[in-house]
């Protein structure tokens, strides 16, 4: 049977650091619908279009749109044995059609790690993140710097800022997520599948946490 495992936590705890870590040790795909609406943007698609102006104000997309890009993402090839789910779902919606969608692909979520993190750590996170132009992957000025500034140390394109890491539409990103994503903190703690790891602690030590539980 296919496993799914879906990252719950708030903008800028560190979801798609760690979904890079630990998926080739769980041999799932990384899925996060952040990167793929990102991708579309790039190629200028209508999805892209549409995305863009809710991305920008902190806004989410969507779900209509949102679950009819992750259904199609999910019925690819490489998502046969499951995927490792970052940023979606974000509401109560989207859940529940991930749960409908999952019965059609033969699998349930097995597991949702809930990374937590203070609101200080949040804002100072994404305040110093550089991301890949490439492949999405992330670093911080501070935390995490890339060997040589500006550049991927993993693929070697350039680095960027998030146009959504403005200080005003972080703190917007912040309040859409207490108001429609941490619901499902007690959405899949019902269904005794969410187990909590504190996102403030290093980069390894997360991983390690996260690993302890997820590798078993
Ligand atoms: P998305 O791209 O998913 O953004 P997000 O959830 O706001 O999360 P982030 O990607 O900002 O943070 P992260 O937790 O991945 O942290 P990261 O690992 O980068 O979504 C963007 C937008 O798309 C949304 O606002 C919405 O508009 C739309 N959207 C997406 N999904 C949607 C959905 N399902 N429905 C509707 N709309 C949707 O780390 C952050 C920084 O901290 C990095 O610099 C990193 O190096 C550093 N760091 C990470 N961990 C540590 C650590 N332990 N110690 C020190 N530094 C650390
Ligand atoms: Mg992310």
């Amino acid at each position: 049977m296919a496993t799914y495992i879906v990252l719950l936590g708030p903008p800028g705890v560190g979801k798609g650091t760690q979904a890079k870590n630990i998926a080739a040790t769980l041999h799932l795909p990384h899925v996060s619908s952040g990167d793929l609406f990102r991708e579309n943007i790039k190629n200028n698609t209508t999805l892209g279009n549409l995305a863009q102006t809710y991305i920008n104000k902190g806004e989410l997309v969507p779900d209509d749109v949102t679950i009819g890009m992750i259904r199609e993402r999910l019925s690819r090839a490489d998502c046969q044995a499951g995927a490792l789910l970052d940023g979606f779902p974000r509401t109560t919606v989207q859940a529940e059609a991930l749960e409908m969608l999952l019965v059609e692909f033969g699998g349930t979520v097995n597991h949702v790690p809930y990374i937590t993190g203070t609101e200080s750590t949040l804002v100072e996170r994404l305040g110093g993140r550089w991301t890949c132009k490439a492949q999405g992957h992330t670093y911080h000025e501070k935390f995490n710097p890339p060997v040589k500034a500006g550049i991927c140390d993993i693929d070697g394109s350039d680095l960027y800022q998030r146009d959504d890491d403005k200080t005003e539409t972080v703190l917007r990103r912040i309040q859409v997520y207490f108001a429609q994503t941490a619901p499902l903190i007690a959405y899949y703690r019902e269904r005794g599948i969410l187990f909590e790891v504190d996102g403030n602690q290093s980069i390894e030590k997360v991983t390690a946490d996260l690993l302890a539980v997820l590798e078993k």
